[in-house]
């Protein structure tokens, strides 16, 4: 894929720190640039250890809690409270130990019926929107990659982009034994993103790594390729195991 920034790490926990450096250097440009930091948080147990790191050390002290906005990719149909909730997991992780302000934070009501939750995200998306979008132009979103290639919930097989004013969709798909329905963004509110920050880790995503850099373009087949904003930057940081099968060698840290 071009225009593909890959930065690779020894190991998981060097993953997570340099995943928390990019989102505090990112947050530091949006409140000098617009007042304002808007994040995307991803699901998944990738992202765990960068949600605990960013309530530690010189984390905590640098990002700007009081005008942060905490959105999501993608959450699973249940309530917030069930351990496979994405907001319920960053709650527990981050926010529970953070002075994040809970008018800042966004989630997805996974407790709702999906159609409504996904009317109800795309509302709360508008409040936030960018001249001329429904959709505000995200500071940083982080994603994860699945062994299947999938990232948010845009699984393989998924129908194409649907019309250009449709910011959330309804999905049913199963995966690693978690909730078959969710509701995901579209790959045109990724792609209006100013940087996007895929996290993989692990030999088991070694095969859809290399295959959604360095395969074919077959989008149906790896969503994460369908992830190429228009104007902003995409990096995939990711550690030396899930790198393994990778013929270029990008940024080693
Ligand atoms: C979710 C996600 C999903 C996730 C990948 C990778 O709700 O499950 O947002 O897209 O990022 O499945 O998950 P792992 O990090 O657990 O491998």
């Amino acid at each position: 894929m071009k225009n593909v920034h890959l930065q690779i790490c020894d190991e998981p926990e060097s993953l997570s720190r340099s995943a928390a450096e990019h989102l505090v250097h990112v947050a530091g440009e949006a409140v000098s640039q617009r007042g304002r930091f808007l994040v995307v948080l991803a699901g998944g147990n990738t992202p765990r250890r960068l949600y605990r790191l960013l309530t530690t050390g010189p984390f905590l002290e640098r990002v700007p809690w009081q005008v942060t906005h905490w959105f999501w990719g993608d959450e699973r149909c249940v309530p917030p409270d069930d351990p496979e909730s994405n907001y319920g997991q960053a709650r527990a992780l981050l926010f529970e130990h953070a002075p994040a302000p809970e008018t800042n934070i966004h989630r997805i009501r996974g407790e709702l019926d999906p159609q409504q939750a996904a009317a109800d995200y795309a509302q709360a998306l508008r409040r936030f929107a960018d001249p001329g979008l429904l959709w505000p132009r995200f500071d940083l979103v982080l994603l994860g990659l699945g062994a299947d290639g999938h990232t948010a919930s845009l699984f393989p097989g998924s129908p194409p982009d649907p019309g250009p004013d449709t910011a959330t969709l309804v999905v049913t798909a199963a995966y690693a034994g978690r909730p078959t329905q969710r509701i995901t963004l579209t790959p045109r509110v990724f792609n209006d993103a100013r940087h996007v920050l895929f996290l993989v880790s692990g030999a088991e995503k070694a095969e859809a790594l290399a295959a959604t850099l360095e395969g074919p373009h077959d989008p149906v087949r790896r969503p994460a390729q369908r992830i190429h904003p228009s104007h902003g930057r995409v990096t995939y940081l990711v550690d030396r195991a899930a790198a393994a099968l990778l013929k270029q060698h990008g940024e080693e840290r």
